[in-house]
This record gives structure tokens, sequence and C-alpha cells, in this order.
């Protein structure tokens, strides 16, 4: 029996990212637990070496397959991913983030735990990926977040996040689980559900379709190339310390009027439009998303001074990387696109978010 990895939630946008830096760099295989919700495609992680993964097809709430995967798999670590992840779904139906980041969490932490001590508390981890969305919402001037920042999270995204870490911090102190949380800023890159910001624009814009800003366009995000994300994570498991927090950003602050601004300046670079249309055209203004927080920011200098973790990509090197992902894949793109996805931008973009102005 190989001491392996369990990787939930490895069929989406960040934990195939991570899987595909793992298996090239580490030699410890993966054992991945995935639900395959609408969020989740299989297909993202071709290209892996198989004989180093394990695919569960299974839900975190399962408690007797999470036993069962502990006891077969032995695994060294966890990393856990999975969850429901998009704010404005958050909205519409927070059942589901109730059900799978607070309850599907601690069936992991339960099962985790028995795992632990039967293993005689012997050299395992657990990390569990978050959000600087916990943090709650800053002002222009405002300091950024730092781990000893006090939680006030405003979705049910937000909110079910943050009850999920401190399931996971009261295991540390509690129990003794040696337990990592990361709270990370807005990722970006391959994978990424066009659900997103960023992926969604680049999408409309091809298509021609508006490019929907919601509110005034200046509500400020920290974007972090997933790749420099998964970096960290791995850098955080390797040598953080248990009980601990680290927060992960991306030195990069910008309006969201400015990251569309930027994705319609390099596709008029990389797939000019017909007749020289400039794609920056399509931006509309609609409706704004309900407590719609103002800024996030990141001081990451916690996990740069203690770890040595920095990003390598600045925004201009990550999003053109990425806007050449999207335009190298369109048989991804096509795949992901199915019935429930059209179902959501039509529900979405056509009745809470009408447009109101262009
Ligand atoms: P995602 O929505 O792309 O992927 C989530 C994955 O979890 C999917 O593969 C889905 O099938 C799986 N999943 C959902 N419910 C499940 C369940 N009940 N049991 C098993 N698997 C289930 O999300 P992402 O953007 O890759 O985010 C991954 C993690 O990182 C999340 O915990 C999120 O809160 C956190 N995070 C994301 C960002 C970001 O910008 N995307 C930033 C910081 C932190
Ligand atoms: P999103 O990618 O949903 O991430 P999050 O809400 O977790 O930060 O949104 C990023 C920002 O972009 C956020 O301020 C909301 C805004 N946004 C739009 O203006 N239009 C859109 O269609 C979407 C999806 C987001």
């Amino acid at each position: 029996m190989t001491e392996s990895v369990l990787v939930t939630g490895g069929a989406g946008f960040i934990g195939s990212n991570f899987i595909h830096r793992w298996l090239a760099t580490e030699g410890t295989p993966v054992v991945v637990l995935d639900a395959l919700t609408y969020a989740g495609v299989k297909k993202n992680l071709d290209g892996t070496d198989e004989r180093r993964l394990a695919f569960v097809h299974g839900d975190v709430n399962d408690g007797e397959l999470v036993a069962r995967i502990f006891e077969e798999h032995a695994p060294r670590a966890v990393v856990h991913f999975a969850a429901e992840s998009h704010v404005d779904r958050s909205i519409v139906a927070p059942d589901a983030f109730i059900r799978t980041n607070i309850n599907g969490t601690f069936t992991l932490l339960r099962g985790a735990l028995a795992y632990f001590r039967q293993r005689g508390g012997d050299g395992f981890r657990f990390l569990h990926v978050s959000t600087d969305e916990v943090y709650g919402s800053l002002g222009p001037k405002d300091a950024a977040f730092t781990e000893l920042t006090a939680y006030a999270p405003n979705s049910p995204y937000s909110a079910s996040k943050a009850a999920s870490d401190h399931l996971v911090r009261a295991y540390y102190h509690t129990y003794g689980l040696p337990t990592l949380i990361t709270n990370c800023s807005n990722n970006y890159g391959p994978f990424q559900f066009p659900e997103k910001l960023i992926p969604l624009m680049v999408l409309n814009a091809l298509e021609g379709k508006p490019l929907p800003i919601y509110g005034d366009g200046m509500n400020v995000r920290d974007w972090l190339y997933v790749g420099d994300h998964c970096d960290a994570i791995r850098t955080v498991l390797a040598k953080g310390r248990p009980g601990n927090t680290y927060n992960i950003g991306g030195k990069s602050e910008m309006a969201n009027l400015e990251v569309v601004q930027t994705v319609c300046a390099l596709l008029d670079e990389l797939r000019p439009a017909a007749g020289g249309r400039k794609y920056s055209s399509l931006i509309a203004y609609v409706k704004d998303r309900p407590g719609h927080d103002r800024r996030y920011a990141i001081d990451a200098s916690k996990i740069s001074g203690e770890l040595g973790w920095e990003p390598r990509e600045t925004f201009q090197s990550g999003i053109r990387k990425t806007i050449g992902w999207y335009l190298d894949n369109p048989a991804w793109i096509a795949l992901v696109r199915s019935g429930e996805y059209r179902q959501w931008i039509a529900t979405q973009y056509q009745s809470s978010h009408s447009q109101e102005s262009s």
C-alpha cells in the first residue's frame, strides 16, 4: 500500500490544476474524491499519469465512502478543494453551499480524525482550501486582510466557507488533528468554469455577446494565476505549521472594469473581431449583485516571510496564458457548456441581472 494524497474536488478548476502540477513533479500518487457536479469535469484530468491517479466518483457528505477511502488508500494528507464555489449561485440557491461546504467539510474532518487516530497520530496533514471572501469587504483605503482580520462574510458562499474554516480550526484545537487553512484571493487560469468573470468575458466576447459588468465595475479583487495558488498550497502542505492559517494573494488588485478591458485588449490582439470592431464595445453595465463586496485585498507577508512563497506570474503574464488556453481549447469549452450551463446563463443574465444600460 503506497501512501497517497487525497484530493477532494480534484475535477474542478483549481483541483485539476493542482493535480496536473503535483503528478508532474511529485512521486506521491493522488486519490481524487469528486461528486462531478456541474463544475466537475473528469476530462480535466486527461493527460495526467493514470498509474498514479485513482478517481473515486462520490460525495464528501458520504461518511461511509470517506471512511473506506481512508482505509483503502491510507493517505498521508488531505487537500480539501471540494465546494460549491460561485457567489451568484449561492445567492439564488444557498442550500447546496450549506450541504457541501459546511456539512461536507464536517464529514471529511470526522473521517480524517478517525483515520489519524487509527494511524497513531503519525505524519498526517489536512489542508483546507479557503477564500479571502470570509473576511468581508474593504473600503478603498483599508489595510489588506491579514490572518488576524476578523471574519465578516457577506454572501451565503463566504458564510459557508467561513463556517467550514471554523470547523477545521476547531478540529485542530479540540482534537489535535494537524490542520492547515489557506485563504486565497480570486484565481484565474485554464479549466475555470465559464460562469466566473474572466472566462465568461472571454467566451461572450468571442461570440459577440454583451460583457455584463455588475454595478459600476469598480469593485476590486486581487487576482492570482491558478498555478501560483497551487504552488502555494504545496508549500503550505510541506512546510506550514499545523493549526495555522496562511493568506495567499497575487499582488494584483484591480477593478472589474480594468480586468475586462485588459481581456478585451488581449483578444483584439490575439483574435481580432471581424470588421475591426473592438471587443470593449460589447461592455454592458447590468444590475448589481445583491450584497456585492466592494474590495478584497490580501496581505501575504506571512506565507512569503515564513515559507518563502511568492507569486511568479504578473496579471499581464498570467492573463495572456489564460486567454491563449481558452483560444486553444474549443473542445473543452463545448464540453462544459452543456444544458445545465446554458440554463444558468439564461436565468442569471435575463432576469436577476437584466441589462440596464450599455
Ligand atoms: P470549482 O467549482 O471549479 O470545483 C469544485 C469541485 O468540487 C468540482 O469538481 C465539484 O464536482 C466538486 N464538488 C462539489 N461538491 C462536491 C461534493 N459534495 N462532494 C465531492 N465533490 C464535490 O471550484 P474551484 O474554483 O476549483 O475552487 C476550489 C476550492 O478553492 C473551493 O473550496 C473554493 O472555495 C476555493 N477557492 C476558490 C477560489 C477561486 O477563485 N476559484 C479562490 C479561493 C479559494
Ligand atoms: P466572480 O468571478 O464571480 O468571483 P467572486 O464573486 O468570487 O469575486 O466575480 C468577480 C467579480 O466580477 C465580482 O466583483 C463580480 C463581478 N462580475 C461581473 O461584474 N459580471 C459577471 O458577469 C460576473 C460573473 C462577475
